[in-house]
């Protein structure tokens, strides 16, 4: 990293982190590094690379600018995909321990610790996590059972704690807000671990680490990266055993990332804020048009000043981020819109800088509790009136043909 001022906002910090030393002549980026492995005799001594399944200077540059953001001072661990890095973590929940999981959170991570908890022996708790008092209750629930199990260690110490709270805020697809600072803090004061996904709001909108979450995780593919063009993921942590215990979940289970999916990540990290400030811009405009539609069952937005999470996302965030979600009267119609748009283009993912539109009730997997008529919308960086005049067509259309408006059933 090069040496400069800490003070640095996170604007600049986008820019800035992890340019190589500046020598007259050096490339101004960090090369995409190509080996496997790396030299060294029988003893490592203080060589800082190995193996390329360990570490590799091919992660270090984006592992640093991210961790800068999240304000960790040790590097973030980079994995092959969002759901790696999400495994790894759930993998310190031990036997007879607690997960307390969202009832909304992305389809991917419920399903995985769905998978884990009965493979691994630990009880999986759902929540509404806007509801902070039903959070607060399954907290205490668990820090009883871990009481009376007497599995784990208080949260801080590394890997041993017998329960995790899991956030995610906003909720993919419900767009619910937690609200963070108390979860985290009642969390703690019971010795509960905390991780956080961070990939909706990113290290822009909320650094949850400052809040004293033990964890973010990233699904990297989103915001970070920007582009639609790579999976990937990542883990910080300020604690230097957590990193080092998911270091090596990461280089013993080999979920790891490729050089140029990691140097295409920080590529596309560099241009985060303005690519979020123009999104988010679009996200608000969209959200109130689509409010002022009468055919429109619901919007959930926290920017939206009726939102049930806009004073929380007010209030602990600096910005709402670029996702709307947006409800018809049914499958068919919500289909029929995602199927009629011109300029959106009807896919699953977000955070790229093209706008998607997908019902993600079309997921076998998806909660039942979210609405079949649903429609997540990832907001990108087109001008609003054509993403307006697109998508507002589009539902004129889909509710014509299918007869989806208020009402009908
Ligand atoms: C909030 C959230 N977390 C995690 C993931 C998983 O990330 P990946 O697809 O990179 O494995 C996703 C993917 O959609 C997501 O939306």
């Amino acid at each position: 990293m090069t040496t400069r001022e800490p003070a640095y906002s996170p604007e600049t910090v986008l820019v800035e982190a992890a340019r190589p030393p500046r020598v007259p002549g050096a490339s101004v980026n960090p090369p995409v590094e190509l080996s496997s492995t790396f030299i060294g005799t029988t003893d490592m001594g203080d060589a800082p690379f190995g193996y390329g399944r360990f570490a590799t200077p091919a992660w270090t540059p984006f592992e640093e600018a991210l961790a800068e953001l999240e304000h960790a001072e040790v590097p973030a661990l980079v994995f092959g995909s969002g759901l790696a890095a999400i495994a790894a973590v759930l993998s310190l929940i031990p036997r007879g321990g607690t997960l307390i999981m969202p009832r909304h959170a992305y389809q991917g991570s419920l399903q995985s610790a769905e998978e884990l908890a009965e493979r691994a022996g630990f009880a999986v708790l759902s929540v509404d996590i806007a509801d902070t008092e039903a959070v607060v209750a399954a907290l205490d629930s668990a820090a009883e059972s871990g009481r009376s199990t007497g599995t784990g260690a208080s949260a801080g110490t590394g890997t041993t704690a017998s329960a995790m709270l899991w956030i995610e805020s906003p909720t993919n697809p419900m767009l619910e807000v937690a609200d963070v600072p108390a979860l985290i803090d009642a969390a703690r004061q019971r010795g509960i671990l905390v991780a956080v996904d961070n990939t909706f709001a990113t290290p822009l909108l909320q650094t949850p680490l400052d809040l004293g979450a033990d964890i973010v995780v990233h699904s990297v593919t989103k915001y970070l990266a920007g582009h639609s063009d790579v999976v990937l993921g990542a883990v910080v942590s300020r604690d230097p055993g957590l990193r080092e215990t998911l270091l090596t979940e990461r280089a013993m289970r080999g979920a790891i990332a490729g050089p140029f999916e990691v140097w295409l990540a920080l590529r596309g990290m560099r241009t985060l804020s303005v690519r979020l400030e123009r999104a988010q811009a679009n996200a608000q405009a969209i959200a109130e048009r689509l409010a002022a539609r009468p055919d429109i069952l619901e919007v959930r937005y926290p920017g939206l000043p009726g939102d049930p999470g806009h004073a929380r996302a007010a209030a602990q965030m600096s910005g709402f981020g670029a996702i709307v979600a947006f409800t018809v009267a049914s499958a068919e119609t919500a289909t029929a819109i995602a199927e009629a748009v011109r300029l959106w283009t009807p896919a699953t993912s977000l955070g790229g800088v093209e706008s998607l539109i997908e019902r993600r009730r079309r997921h076998a997997s998806e909660p039942t509790s979210v609405p079949e008529g649903l429609l997540r919308l990832s907001v990108g960086i087109e001008h609003v009136d054509d993403l307006w005049a697109d998508l507002d067509s589009a539902i004129s259309a889909a509710i014509a043909a299918t007869g989806g408006g208020k009402g009908a059933r």
